[in-house]
């Protein structure tokens, strides 16, 4: 007769959850989403930078709430300023292990009926220092192999037709705990103002960029960090600089945009009294115009690409947007609203309107970018 102790020894004991690849049923009895246990989450959260959530939920209105580092709850969809991504209907989610909580997103993907074109996993972000680079969130890490783990999961059931070929949803996990976060799945061609083409970051409404997030961080050789900026509105335009563009770069020096589009190739008129760099006031691609920013004719000079970073009232920035709007020759433009303390939403609501009501062949957006202080951009292009 076998003894108690031969049976046990006998039988295989799986290893435990934390060492192998959970079946879907058994990532199913993992410890409950939040949402579950009737703790409950906004119908929307929004992204956008740690010590800007009070403009956040200001522009929001009463439904909203700070809930994280730069991460604001509501009941209402909207496309704030002060936010660069948007997750509808979130739900939390955790598991034990970071295997676990990718077979429990695989899960919830096999749950809506969805293919996911793309997988974001992200934390929230860091608050910038001066200018230095951004320190790396703690949870940066996981957030990496989560996603690898998660991408790998994805295709390898793509693969094997467990999966099938990429519907155009996006899968969201903003990661607040190594094993925990919350998760949005949701269809990418939805737009602020109706449907749009996947993947136009500046029509689209979540964007096509983890986190909200369109350029990593940099360190360009460059007369100021200030051309972090013009990255970042360039990546949510998706507009291809060539040689053939004439920029007109308003309130230009020391130069940090002028170099960036000289570098790609463009001519540039850079407008400011200020010196600009010595190495860029030599190069033969770049005029440098000694005037005030309002007493350029955009047309008269050719602009394809109108740029303006003029520290100046907001208003002003409204009507050099209005302006480049009139005029034809004019392609894209980035257009920054220098702040104050207290925040003038009048004017601030005039440019959100502009950018509601452009003529039919133009697309623009207002949004305080990662690398923006209290200033937001106005981003404007014609198709
Ligand atoms: C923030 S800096 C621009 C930085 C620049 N984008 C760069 O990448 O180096 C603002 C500039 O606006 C210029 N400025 C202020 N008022 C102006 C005006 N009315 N017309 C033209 N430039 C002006 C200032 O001289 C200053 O150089």
């Amino acid at each position: 007769m076998a003894t108690r102790s031969s049976s046990t020894k006998k039988k295989k004991r799986p290893p435990p959850p934390s060492l192998r690849t959970l079946s879907k049923a058994e990532a199913r009895k993992q410890p409950k989403p939040v949402a579950e246990k009737k703790v409950r989450t906004p119908a929307f959260l929004y992204v956008g930078s740690p010590e800007q959530e009070a403009l956040l939920v200001e522009e929001l209105g009463p439904s909203a709430r700070a809930v994280g580092a730069g991460i604001v709850g509501a009941e209402v969809r909207r496309d704030p300023a002060f936010a660069r991504q948007l997750l509808p209907a979130p739900r939390p989610i955790s598991a034990l292990t970071r295997e676990a909580l990718a077979t429990a997103l695989i899960a919830l993907i096999d749950d809506a009926g969805v293919s996911p074109r793309a997988v974001h996993v992200f934390t929230p972000e860091m608050a910038r220092q001066g200018s230095a680079r951004k320190s790396a969130h703690p949870l940066a890490h996981d957030a990496t192999a989560l996603q690898e783990v998660l991408q790998l999961k994805v295709d390898g059931r793509r693969e094997k037709g467990k999966l099938g070929p990429a519907t155009p949803h996006l899968l969201q996990l903003l990661l607040l705990g190594p094993t925990e976060g919350l998760v949005s799945i949701t269809d990418v061609t939805d737009g602020p103002f109706g449907k749009v083409t996947v993947g136009d970051a500046l029509a689209s409404w979540p964007v096509p960029f983890s986190g909200g997030r369109a350029v990593k961080e940099t360190s360009r050789d460059a007369p100021s960090s200030a051309h972090r900026k013009l990255d970042e509105a360039m990546a949510w335009l998706g507009t291809k600089v060539t040689k053939h563009d004439v920029v007109l770069d308003l309130g230009a020096a020391p130069g940090g945009w002028t170099r960036v589009m000289r570098d790609a190739g463009a001519r540039v008129i850079a407008v400011d009294r200020a010196a600009l760099d010595s190495a860029l006031a030599k190069d033969p691609l770049v005029t440098h115009l000694k005037n005030d920013a309002l007493s350029i004719d955009m047309a008269a000079q050719g602009a394809s690409i109108v740029l303006c970073d003029v520290i100046w009232t907001p208003d002003n920035a409204v009507v050099v947007a209005e302006r480049v709007l009139k005029t034809t020759s004019v392609r894209a433009a980035v257009i920054t609203l220098k702040l104050k303390d207290p925040i003038d939403w009048g004017t601030l609501q005039k440019a959100q309107h502009l950018v509601r009501d452009l003529p039919g062949n133009w697309t623009g957006r207002l949004k305080h970018l990662m690398a923006n202080k209290l200033e937001v951009t106005l981003l404007l292009r014609r198709s």
